[in-house]
């Protein structure tokens, strides 16, 4: 009988304990499904805000907003001109800056033909370091800049581990990427503050939230300029300055024309002149977003996988977007060693 009452004993023991265990795991699960229920609303109420809101209520007079000039760098071909375009429409006079001056030249005529604004056009190669922004300075200075787009940005040829990158291209992310958005921003922003109005667009991409494997330098000069955006925006939130990060992913541009997937334009890869009329639209209503709602709906995917599976994922892609890459070129070369072949027998 007590060896009956001794086992009744411990069984009780046994269950209270695994049913304060079962308690306790219950109020975790219910903490975590609060935690992950309260981050997803954000994001879609966030969602809501960045791409139906500010499409609704978009006051498109950016010009009184915020200046009558924008500076956009980078902006004779891709994203940056269509910005500059997109600005353009909506009276804003450009500033833009490049190095090929024949598509710069081209690029201002077609904006002042079509829009009806002014245009400067300042040909600089932002790798030739601190001597272009007294070039820059002087074309600018008497301007009221009202919108600085820092867009300007290189990628490398395709994906690539960090020691196949070539010297020089490195110290072209280098200068390009990071340090044009810091020195521009430097030499634009002060009149921004004086007047108490302004905005300041840091061309970031999607690759700088996750570990991109294959694209590291590249995905950290991004990093640097989300974060730079971020904590500016902090800075001099009371300034009546705005400061905007755009994260996209993929967009057809010459950026991402060595892959024939990423050139061609879909839902999922938006043209320059698709992506710009919709970011354009979240500026002053969102300071860090896609700027596109497919790519921010990438996003929530992508941000929902464990860091690992990512890195394994983005992984493979790059090694096969290289290998296709790396058969364009191989092709490529077949056609000029043919048609070099072909002129040689026909001059002898
Ligand atoms: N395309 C994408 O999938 C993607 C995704 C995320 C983020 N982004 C970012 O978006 C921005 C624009 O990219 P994009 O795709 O439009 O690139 P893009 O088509 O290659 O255009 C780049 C622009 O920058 C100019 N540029 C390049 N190097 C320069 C230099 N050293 N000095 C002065 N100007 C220079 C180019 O003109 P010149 O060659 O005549 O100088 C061109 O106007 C970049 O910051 C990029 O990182 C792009």
């Amino acid at each position: 009988m007590a060896a009956v009452d001794r086992f009744g004993f411990l069984f009780k023991e046994i269950s209270d304990y695994f049913s304060n265990i079962r308690d306790i795991l219950a109020f975790i699960g219910v903490l975590y499904a609060s935690k992950k229920t309260l981050h997803y609303s954000y994001e879609v109420l966030k969602a809501v805000n960045d791409h139906v809101l500010s499409k609704l209520s978009f006051i498109g007079d950016l010009r009184r907003r915020y200046g009558s000039w924008a500076v956009i760098t980078g902006s004779s071909e891709g994203i940056g001109k269509a910005y500059a375009r997109e600005l353009a429409r909506r009276k804003v006079n450009v500033v833009l800056i490049s190095r090929g001056e024949n598509r710069l030249y081209k690029t201002a005529r077609e904006i002042e033909e079509e829009f009806g604004v002014e245009t400067c056009t300042v040909p600089v190669d932002f790798n030739l370091g601190p001597d272009v922004y007294s070039i820059i300075w002087n074309a600018i200075k008497d301007k009221e800049i009202g919108i600085l787009v820092n867009n300007v940005g290189v990628m490398y040829d395709f994906p690539q581990q960090f020691l196949d990158v070539p010297q020089e291209r490195l110290w072209q992310l280098i200068n390009v990427n990071v340090a044009a958005a810091t020195m521009m921003t430097y030499m634009v922003m002060p009149q921004m503050v004086e007047r108490r109005k302004g905005a300041i667009v840091m061309m970031s991409s999607r690759a700088c939230t996750q570990i991109t494997p294959h694209m590291t330098i590249y995905a950290a000069t991004k990093s640097f300029l989300d974060y730079f955006a971020r904590s500016l925006q902090y800075e001099y939130k009371n300034t009546g300055v705005v400061v905007q990060s755009l994260k996209p992913f993929y967009v057809a541009t010459r950026m991402t024309r060595y892959s024939k997937t990423l050139s061609k334009p879909s839902l999922l890869i938006p043209t320059a002149d698709d992506y710009a009329s919709s970011a354009i639209k979240t500026l002053g209503y969102s300071s860090r977003t896609s700027g596109y709602w497919p790519h921010t709906i990438q996003s929530w995917f992508s941000e929902s996988i464990p860091e690992w599976l990512w890195m394994w994922g983005a992984t493979r892609l790059n090694n096969a977007l290289r290998r296709q890459a790396e058969e364009r070129l191989r092709l490529k070369s077949i056609a000029r060693e043919l048609s070099e072949q072909s002129l040689d027998s026909e001059s002898s």
